[in-house]
């Protein structure tokens, strides 16, 4: 869903978009245009140094005496660990002449990518000094990195009171001109931005040279995971507390990949040098604009280096959903993170003149807002018949009379808070915004500048009907301040979080899991009410990877061993499927959502530290994973980095990857038998027991039904068969279930994959 994509996004441009334009066209405009910036993958000679690499990459330049720019000046990049290559800047015709050139492999232009807290942490029950922070250490000793718009080094949320340093294994750095350090929580941060003519050699944010300061995203993003505890965080009073990260005391290093947009060659350089520096885990709140095979998309090919040395990575899933098949980030090594609510409203009350009360949210609760009588109501779509008046676009209003009037605005694909500007520019009293039908109940506090609500697509039904009933409709709106447990179900999914199934992979279920994405509230680079420290509350899918990878650095924390396809393993085969009230988590329509909406449920921090078992995959198994996809031998060698033979071992189907959780598509007759091998890491002498969960429509046989441990890592393999039934009439055209096994005794492991089934 566009609107909420622009969420993210926008919060980053606003004040930039008007007077930034990009610097790769910025500076040498006027004579090259023709030049852009080109990732080039080349062979890499046998027994070619590492040290040798970049001189070896300037061979495959043009002829400096041809040259329209200085050769020194047309790398932007050069990778080592990702792919074999480089980023230039080239013309069309110089790329061309680069294939005669002896180990050139490919050429083709950058393409852009785009990016996608008090309260969360005991949302996903962590509490001082008890169970999941306790036993997790908070994260200490884990380095989270994260791929992003940079970091407001400055902020509270990144002092590191009571920090111990880094590891001895950290080699990252900081390049903040030398001028700023970094310290204990913030231990590295490096900019990867081509600006002009040489990579900037600054992160941004607090300096006041560069345009690109106001992208507070990758604050936010860092402060969620990893943020130390800030008291008193707040902004205009709401969401008061203490704002603290998911693993308080992991270390973050930022990696600057993004200033107003992204391009894939500075995202891919971002990976590199994360991988060299020795980072634990990757979070990426970053996505290709649809989905794309994996040897084609950069997070997929950087993950998959990442995932060869043990470096754990989550992604954000991707904001364009409630649609199917949205999902990005969608590779099997990577954790894919969708977005849902929390039991926390902002609330903005707007009650009708017949005394009907409809709850919305609203992030600005002005306290002098009490008109003496309910203000008339207008509603610009019903004069106009121009579509930005409907959503109160920029100058849409000047000829219609909104003054002193509480004015009523489509949600569009227009921020919230652009609409509130200009209903307040043409002297409207107040503002409501109704959802489109596709956002249901999904409703956003924003930061307005005038006193508004947003309300569901059910509650602006309710007004249209109430506008149409009366000659002079009236209305007003009561601020309710920060309510906990009184809102809609939750948690529910957020409307803009991208769905299944996988484009690219069916028979891998993703998104893989969801956590809190919607109104969180964290680090920001400045005071949005002037008053107190600088927080923010915004929503996106780029706010529920952050959380996954908190939770992921406390796995890793407590388990410093566990690969990361057992910490994924563990994240979801604990999670939940049923909202707070016992329901099962439902859609942004408040109906049961499906398996590609939620994966396996929402994170279960508590859960996710004590598993009992892992579904464990090695790098080296997803070779005869990505033959089965169907990509040549010299597509798979592209992302595993070394020669492949398609036909040993033989190729698997997505669905026999060692991966925990199910996904198939079955036509008529089908019968599909997978197997799986389950790693004990709960107690020695363990017995588990399996209990199915049918798709129906579809016989699930498990064998063996009961598998025994003796020894703490101790594996065992079980097949499991789906049949299709013909003779079962189904609800739906996709199947849903789960595979379980329960210990039998006091530990209480209850290991749950998802099934999901397409029906063809
Ligand atoms: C936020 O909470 C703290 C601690 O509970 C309290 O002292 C402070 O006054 C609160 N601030 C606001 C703006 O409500
Ligand atoms: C609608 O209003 C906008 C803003 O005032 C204006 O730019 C646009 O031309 C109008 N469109 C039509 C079809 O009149
Ligand atoms: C959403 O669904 C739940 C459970 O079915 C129900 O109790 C609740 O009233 C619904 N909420 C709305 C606003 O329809
Ligand atoms: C790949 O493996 C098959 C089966 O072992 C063998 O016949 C074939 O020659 C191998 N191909 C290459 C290019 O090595
Ligand atoms: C459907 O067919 C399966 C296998 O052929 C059989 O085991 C099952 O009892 C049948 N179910 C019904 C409802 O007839």
């Amino acid at each position: 869903m566009k609107a909420f994509f622009l969420i993210s996004l926008t919060l980053i441009t606003t004040s930039l978009f008007t007077t930034f334009s990009f610097s790769h066209e910025a500076s040498e405009a006027s004579v090259k245009t023709d030049l852009e910036t080109y990732i080039v993958v080349v062979e890499k000679p046998d027994g070619l140094l590492e040290s040798k690499l970049h001189d070896w990459y300037t061979t495959f330049l043009p002829e400096a005496t041809s040259s329209l720019i200085p050769n020194q000046q047309r790398i932007v990049h050069s990778y080592h660990n990702v792919i074999t290559g480089f980023a230039a800047k080239l013309t069309p015709q110089e790329a061309k002449a680069m294939e005669l050139k002896e180990g050139f492999i490919s050429a083709r232009v950058e393409r852009p990518v785009s990016l996608h807290t008090t309260f969360t942490p005991k949302f996903l029950g962590l509490q001082q000094n008890v169970g999941g922070w306790k036993s997790s250490h908070y994260g200490e000793g884990v380095i989270i990195g994260l791929i992003d718009t940079g970091i407001k080094h400055d902020h509270p949320s990144f002092f590191d009171k009571g920090m111990p340093p880094p590891p001895a294994k950290w080699r990252g750095r900081c390049d903040f001109n030398g001028k700023r350090t970094c310290n204990n929580k913030l231990v590295g941060a490096r900019n990867f931005i081509w600006d002009g003519d040489a990579p900037v050699e600054a992160i941004p944010h607090g300096s006041t040279d560069l345009p690109w300061e106001e992208a507070y995203h990758g604050s936010h993003t860092s402060g969620i995971a990893a943020g130390c505890p800030v008291e008193g965080a707040n902004v205009f009073g709401q969401a008061n507390g203490t704002a603290t990260g998911i693993a308080p005391r992991a270390h973050v290093a930022m990696y600057k990949a993004c200033a107003v947009s992204c391009y894939d060659g500075d995202l891919l350089a971002a990976i590199d040098a994360a991988i060299d520096d020795g980072v634990d885990l990757l979070s990426i709140s970053i996505g290709p604009e649809s989905p794309f095979p994996f040897y084609y998309d950069v997070i997929a090919l950087g993950a998959f280096r990442a995932i060869q040395k043990g470096i754990f990575v989550s992604c954000s899933a991707g904001n364009d959903g409630p649609y199917p098949s949205t999902v990005t980030n969608d590779a099997p090594w990577i954790l894919t993170v969708g977005a849902s609510t929390i039991d926390r409203e902002i609330r903005a009350t707007v009650k009708l003149g017949n005394n009907v009360e409809l709850h919305g949210q609203s992030l600005f609760q002005p306290k002098d807002f009490h008109p003496r009588q309910p203000l008339p109501i207008v509603h610009p779509a019903a004069i106009s018949n121009n579509e930005s008046a409907a959503v109160c676009e920029k100058g849409s209003l000047k000829n219609i009379d909104v003054k002193g009037k509480i004015v009523i605005c489509h949600m569009g694909q227009l921020r919230i808070e652009d609409k509130g500007k200009e209903v307040k520019d043409n002297g409207g009293a107040a503002m409501i915004v109704f959802n489109e039908q596709d956002d249901g109940y999904t409703t956003l506090a924003t930061a307005n500048v005038l006193p508004a609500s947003h309300i569901s697509y059910k509650d602006g039904l309710v007004l249209k009907n109430y506008l149409i009933s009366t000659q002079s409709p009236t209305a007003t709106i009561s601020f309710q301040g920060t309510l906990i447990g009184k809102s809609q179900p939750a948690p529910q999914m957020a409307s803009f979080s991208s769905r299944g199934p996988s484009t690219q992979s069916p028979g891998i279920l993703k998104p893989d899991i969801v956590g809190p994405g919607l109104n969180i509230l964290s680090a920001w680079g400045v005071s949005i009410d002037e008053a107190t420290n600088p927080f923010n509350v915004i929503s996106g899918t780029s706010m529920s990877c952050p959380h996954l990878s908190g939770v992921a650095a406390l796995i890793k924390s407590a388990h410093p061993d566990w690969s990361p396809a057992a910490i994924k393993s563990a994240i979801l085969t604990t999670a939940y499927t049923a909202d707070l009230n016992g329901n099962p988590i439902s859609t942004e329509q408040n109906v049961s959502a499906t398996v590609f909406d939620r994966g396996s449920g929402h994170v279960h921090t508590l859960r996710a530290l004590n598993p009992g078992l892992v579904y464990d995959i090695e790098p080296d198994d997803y070779i005869p994973y990505l033959c089965g996809l169907g990509y040549s031998e010299q597509q798979v060698r592209y992302i595993v980095q070394r020669k492949v033979n398609c036909s040993t071992p033989t190729l698997i189907p997505g669905a026999q990857l060692n991966y925990p959780t199910f996904s198939m598509v079955l036509g008529a007759g089908d019968q599909m038998t997978y197997t799986r091998t389950v790693t004990n890491v709960g107690r020695p002498f363990s017995t588990y027991i399996s209990k199915v969960l049918s798709p129906q429509g579809v016989a699930v046989k498990v064998m063996p039904s009961v598998i025994r441990f003796k020894d703490l890592n101790d594996k065992a393999s079980y097949t499991v068969t789906f049949t299709r039934l013909e003779n079962v009439t189904r609800s739906s055209i996709i199947g849903q279930g789960s595979l379980v096994w329960n210990s039998i005794g006091d530990d209480g492991y209850k290991v749950v994959s998802t099934i999901a089934v397409v029906f063809v």
